[in-house]
């Protein structure tokens, strides 16, 4: 590319303060699956080098990657071998220095994945405490109990893992270990000063090395209370859930992120944190938006609901009441690396009365039979959702491959599967996690579809190449053309956090309007709905006689706004 055209494609700068974050639209990467420079079959720093410019047309303000550090991926990276460090496999620091300095130069900010609640095995502190032997200082950073029985043999509680099996893994000496997620995840000792004092290290070397936020992986697991006698499952599925359970969403976490914000707080602009945190009301998870802690959480209300008008609309304002309450702002998610992708939920029929993400896992799970999904229908839904997102006051976090319409693919065979809950036989998510998780299609033919120079490492369906970047970038009603004009369009229509609520007479037809007169009208039934004279309003979406169809999603914008 030219100096010219990146002069076109950077960024507006306009935005650049404190409060970049607070409407901006981050892009997840699946760095393993994003694009693979060096052809070995795992995407890499280098291949998001390569497509910066790719990054920079679609108009996003920044990139959260998922792990990159060195890792046996036992859990797709989220098993941290060394925080401070490239996975070898994904490029040296020296890439990733490339890497920020490339994107940063489009204007686009880097946030990076923080994995706090356990380490992987190969962990060198969890490796040390191995060898160091029960009744050890080096088993103090994990959490380590002697077994249940006459021996010792049984594990501390019955406890299951997310992953599904016993939250416990003995070790030779005939001790056990508590992992919340697969054995080779660890849970650490978050009241080991050692821990704590080794995560500020880690925050600081990555902000000083241009990192602009940090997404903190299971924010509300870290701090757990394990004084004897612990709880049977029975026992704790009966505590609430008020700040004092033992093992989820405990009050005394936010001391940790009271720490981590004072951190933050040194650089220039303030580094910004999103909390991962799967807690029980909104309520709750304000905790870890307010500003002196996080500063943000992720919303996932959106991926358990239904392409439904009322359901969309609590959702929506439940969630601005929150962020008023907390002075954050609001996010929205339809799709990440850990759930069926909106664009297959969308064209699901209920199944076993079943919607939302567990009917995609269901789906995913029976092998993906074709005649179950309606793929056009769901893409139109999908395209619908994303444009109401788009238009919603706070920040939207869009997953890799979702601007190609990608649907999930469910035709893997077990013996090419990674997802440890596959193999671990969690309800969690069933087999779900792969088929989100493939390498993106950038060209129809060629090798791994433009991935890479050799295969990918999970299989790509033949269908991919519809969705290709190539063909979608030489069509103009593509779903990548959509989402290039629905940002670039945001962009000059952005105005406060706010909306209001537009009298529809239809319940399946919701209509806001923004305080700049930006309205935005998504029509989740079939019947049209007719606009009458706004119709000349129209800058994004379609209508068909003057009316927004059934499943669509159209923006109106007084004239003059985005002219
Ligand atoms: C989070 C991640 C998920 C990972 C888990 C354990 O939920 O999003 O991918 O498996 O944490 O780290």
């Amino acid at each position: 590319m030219t100096d010219a055209t990146l002069t076109e494609t950077r960024n507006d700068h306009s935005d650049d303060t404190a409060a970049w974050w607070r409407q901006a639209i981050v892009y997840q990467i699946y760095p393993r699956s994003f694009a693979d420079a060096n052809g070995d079959g795992l995407g890499d720093i280098p291949g998001i080098v390569s497509r910066a410019d790719y990054l920079a047309e679609l108009g996003i303000d920044a990139v959260w990657l998922s792990p990159f550090y060195p890792s046996a991926l036992a859990d797709g990276g989220y098993d941290v071998a060394d925080y401070r460090d490239v996975d070898p496999r994904l490029g040296t620091l020296a890439d990733f220095d490339e890497m920020v300095a490339a994107l940063h130069e489009r204007g686009i900010r880097v946030v990076v994945d923080i994995v706090p609640n356990h380490s992987s095995d190969l962990h060198e502190w969890f490796q040390e405490a191995l060898a160091a032997g029960r009744g050890s200082a080096a088993r103090e950073r994990y959490i380590f109990r002697e077994g249940a029985g006459p021996d010792g043999d049984e594990p501390p509680t019955d406890w299951t893992a997310a992953f599904g099996g016993s939250a416990w893994e003995r070790v030779e000496d005939g001790q056990w270990y508590l992992h919340s997620f697969a054995p080779e995840q660890p849970d650490l000792n978050w009241d080991h000063p050692e821990v704590r004092e080794d995560f500020l290290k880690t925050l600081r070397f990555w902000s000083d090395r241009g990192v602009d936020g940090f997404r903190i992986d299971v924010a509300h697991m870290l701090t757990k209370d394990l004084s004897e006698p612990l709880p049977s499952t029975v026992e704790l599925d009966a505590m609430p859930h008020d700040g004092n359970h033992p093992l989820h969403d405990r009050d005394d976490v936010h001391e940790i992120y009271a720490e981590w914000r004072r951190v933050f707080n040194e650089y220039d602009p303030p580094r910004t944190a999103v909390a991962e945190a799967w807690v029980s009301t909104p309520e709750r998870r304000a905790r870890y938006a307010s500003a002196e802690g996080l500063g943000q959480a992720f919303n996932f209300d959106l991926l358990v609901a239904d392409f439904d008008a009322e359901q969309f609309r609590t959702v929506i304002t439940d969630n601005l009441a929150q962020a008023r309450i907390t002075g954050s702002s609001t996010t929205w998610v339809l799709s990440n690396h850990d759930v069926t992708r909106h664009a297959t939920r969308y064209g699901l029929a209920p199944l076993n009365g079943r919607t939302g993400v567990k009917q995609g896992v269901e789906w995913v799970r029976d092998g993906g039979p074709a005649d179950q999904l309606d793929r056009e229908g769901g893409l139109r839904r999908a395209h619908a959702a994303t444009l109401l997102l788009l238009g919603l006051p706070g920040s939207t976090y869009l997953y890799q491959g979702e601007e190609l319409g990608l649907q999930e693919v469910a035709e893997i065979a077990p013996e090419q599967r990674q997802d440890p809950s596959f193999f671990r036989g969690a309800d969690f998510d069933g087999l779900g996690r792969d088929g989100c998780r493939v390498p993106l299609p950038w060209t129809a033919s060629g090798a791994s579809f433009g991935f890479g120079a050799g295969d990918a490492h999970l299989p790509q369906p033949e269908w991919f190449a519809e969705y290709a970047v190539d063909v979608e970038e030489a069509d103009p009603s593509s779903t990548l053309a959509l989402y290039r004009e629905a940002l670039r369009l945001r962009r000059l229509l952005q105005t406060e956090e706010s909306l209001e609520w537009v009298e529809t007479g239809r319940a399946d037809v919701l209509r806001f309007a923004r305080p700049n007169g930006w309205q935005i009208v998504t029509n989740f039934g079939s019947e049209p709905f007719d606009l009458g004279a706004e119709a000349d309003d129209l800058v994004l979406g379609t209508l068909v006689d003057g009316a927004v169809p059934g499943d669509s999603t159209v923006w109106l914008a007084p004239q003059g706004l985005v002219a």
